[in-house]
């Protein structure tokens, strides 16, 4: 169903809806930046969650989190289940207030502030799940690289799609024991690797945006960042695969009580099953996604990007908001 001829009471019909949305995450953002260069983490993450669940109750959106800090009883705010508004959820969201804590707190490139949205019953219920293993691929490699491979092949597959030979391409990791094996085995095909130590939302954007050096993202990160990440891949026209990967026997055993199956590669409309959804974030620090907080005398500069999986469209977005 194409925006125009969607219900009228379908949100993600009304053409100023994407722009409303900038005004979360560019709240989120500028608490965030207050704390940024500080080595507080927590501060931090508290000012942009609070900021965050202020900006969507003033949005008039009726929602549902269903990915955000936590369970009801260690997340006071935007926890997983929590309604935003008056009136049933037409909209669900997943929230990740701060991608790139660390990186905020000690100052150093790529954190923003991030949200992704999709009509109610859309988004997977990933439940307990903290962790997943993700497959992001550009376009030109869309439908030519099974998850399930091993390492090997996914390269050979990826290097005939994106006629690059082997050593020349690049998949973004992150830096972690983890993927020691998966590591070693990209190396010994021959590929290179981008090691990173956080943001695995932004190594998914540099894998698919035309012009960034990396080819691929492989390996394991955030469950949350996994579902925000395959509404994005969609609006950039790649894939984006996940399996749910607990890192701790708690985690595991937790989703499997949960009929969580850790050995189903999901594709990203398993896990947003609608045509409609937004992709929103706003930077803090500047990374590949989205420019950093700028402060010129009493005016704070922000940039938001927005992506749109139903239509592809993308909007950059530069907002001068009085700072005092
Ligand atoms: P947060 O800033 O939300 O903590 O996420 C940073 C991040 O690097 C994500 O990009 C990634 O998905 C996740 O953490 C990986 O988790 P871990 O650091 O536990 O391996």
């Amino acid at each position: 169903m194409s925006a125009s001829n969607a219900p009228a009471s379908n949100p993600f019909a009304r053409p100023d809806f994407p722009f409303a949305l900038r005004l979360v995450t560019e709240a989120a953002a500028l608490a965030a930046y207050d704390w940024a260069g500080r080595s507080a983490k927590e501060d931090g993450d508290g000012a942009a969650v609070d900021a965050m669940r202020k900006a969507l109750s003033e949005i008039g959106i009726n929602a549902i989190v269903m990915i955000g800090e936590g369970e009801k009883d260690n997340a006071p705010l935007l926890y997983r289940g929590e309604r935003i508004g008056q009136k049933d959820p037409e909209i669900e969201i997943a929230v990740d207030p701060i991608e790139g804590t660390t990186n905020m707190a000690n100052g150093v490139d790529n954190s923003m502030a991030v949200m992704a949205l999709a009509p109610r019953g859309a988004m997977f219920d990933l439940g307990p799940s903290f962790y997943m293993d993700k497959l992001v691929l550009p376009s030109a490699a869309k439908g030519k690289v099974d998850p399930a491979w091993p390492v090997k092949q996914r390269l050979e597959a990826l290097s005939d799609a994106l006629r690059k030979p082997v050593r020349e391409l690049r998949i973004f990791v992150l830096n972690r024991k983890r993927h020691q094996a998966m590591i070693k085995d990209i190396h010994a095909a021959g590929a290179r690797t981008m090691l990173q130590e956080n943001g695995d939302v932004a190594g998914a954007f540099m894998a698919l945006q035309d012009g960034q050096p990396v080819d691929a993202l492989f390996g394991t990160g955030g469950s949350p960042e996994g579902v925000i990440t395959a509404i994005f891949a969609r609006a950039m026209g790649g894939e984006f695969f996940g399996r749910v990967d607990p890192q701790s026997d708690d985690e595991a055993e937790k989703v499997r009580a949960f009929g969580l199956d850790t050995g189903k590669w999901l594709a990203g409309s398993d896990l947003v099953k609608a045509e409609h959804a937004l992709f929103v974030a706003s930077g803090i620090n500047s990374g590949p996604v989205c420019q950093g907080v700028r402060i010129e005398g009493n005016t704070a500069i922000l940039h938001t990007l927005i992506l749109d999986a139903a239509t592809g469209a993308r909007y950059d977005l530069t907002s001068r908001l009085p700072h005092a």
